[in-house]
């Protein structure tokens, strides 16, 4: 039986670089929902390992994207009705042993805090899902600034008034 080292975060980040490949529209969106949940982490006080799992989870959420088609359709703010690609992203990271505990934060990536709040599921889980969806949902409004080529910082009380109308 062969055995090899891997070290796990370059795999990850590997995979994210090929998952950037797909969604040629919107390249390089599972780092940034990755970083800014990693902030929202931070804020929050998290401890190292969820912070770590936070990232992990965020860098690959939209694994379960195979198609530039789910992309475009992924970047509409009201968009919800895609779910296939959490389930599929899911099972992909379950097939794994060493990313299968990421699996079911990507399964709720985008699943409404009134539903995932009733889940049995744990709490840590349920929150870094949610952050995920949040910061996720963040990005796709800053598209239109990146691809006009205007300064982010100029929409950001509009992107911020918009996200604070789905709270909840
Ligand atoms: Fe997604
Ligand atoms: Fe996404």
């Amino acid at each position: 039986m062969s055995h090899f080292q891997i070290n796990l975060h370059e795999a990850i980040y590997s995979l994210s670089d090929a998952l950037d490949l797909v969604g040629v529209t919107h390249i390089h969106h599972g780092k940034r929902v990755a970083f800014m949940a990693a902030e929202c982490g931070k804020y929050l006080n998290w401890p190292r390992p969820q912070l770590d799992e936070l990232f992990q989870a965020a860098i690959l959420h939209d694994c379960g994207v195979s198609k530039t088609a789910v992309h475009a359709k992924l970047a509409q703010l009201e968009w919800e009705l895609e779910g296939e690609h959490c389930d599929i992203g899911a099972s992909l990271l379950a097939s794994c042993a060493l990313l299968r505990g990421l699996a079911p934060i990507v399964r709720h990536h985008h699943t409404h805090w009134s539903a995932l709040q009733q889940l049995d599921l744990p709490p840590e889980l349920k929150l870094a899902a949610n952050c995920i969806y949040l910061v996720d949902r963040v990005d796709i409004l800053t598209l239109k600034f990146v691809t006009s080529g205007t300064d982010i910082l100029l929409g950001k009380d509009d992107i911020r008034e918009q996200i604070h109308q789905h709270r909840g």
